[in-house]
């Protein structure tokens, strides 16, 4: 049984997001998606509604047992209680790149058996982030390109508020 993780803010999830997570379903037997408890970022959805927001979105995976929980405080101690020992994440561009290098070698360093896996994201979806969805959303613009059909009327109402 091969697990893997697939941490973010998930604030709220996107198609990228989502992108990801079936391609990582494909590979994997376990995948977990772990959304950060992350108070001091401030997010605009809450823990359990982002929680929610991506279990009404991932679809059933033949092949795969995917979960979906929070988590607090380091990753590489998470992978660890939950048995992970691979770190998924979506790369959209060169940009995302040293951010990422440094977080997959600390994780590796205070976990030495988690290895992170990076998947280049779709093209369609390389622009695509959750902050650039709140913004549009939050000013009543069109997100029905940006996040999974199923949610997307529950995200308008909360970024409208
Ligand atoms: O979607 P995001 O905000 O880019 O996700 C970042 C996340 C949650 C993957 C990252 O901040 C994280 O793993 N936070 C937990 C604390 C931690 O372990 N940091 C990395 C080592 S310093």
């Amino acid at each position: 049984m091969k697990t893997a993780v697939y941490p973010g803010s998930f604030d709220p999830i996107t198609n990228g997001h989502l992108d990801v997570i079936i391609r990582a379903a494909n590979i994997f037997d376990k995948l977990v998606v772990a959304v950060l408890n992350n108070s001091s970022k401030h997010p605009v959805f809450s823990v359990e509604e982002r929680v929610e927001l991506i279990r009404e979105s991932v679809p059933k995976i033949p092949g795969c047992e995917i979960t979906v929980t929070s988590f607090d405080g380091l990753l590489a101690d998470f992978a660890q209680e939950i048995g992970a020992t691979t770190v998924v994440k979506g790369l959209r561009a060169m940009s995302d790149f040293e951010y990422e290098f440094q977080q997959a070698l600390a994780n590796r360093k205070m976990n030495h058996r988690l290895d992170t896996v990076f998947l280049m994201t779709s093209d369609k979806y390389m622009y695509l982030s959750s902050s650039l969805v709140r913004e549009i959303g939050r000013h009543g613009g069109d997100i029905s390109d940006f996040v999974p059909l199923r949610i997307q009327k529950r995200v308008l109402e909360k970024l409208s508020k």
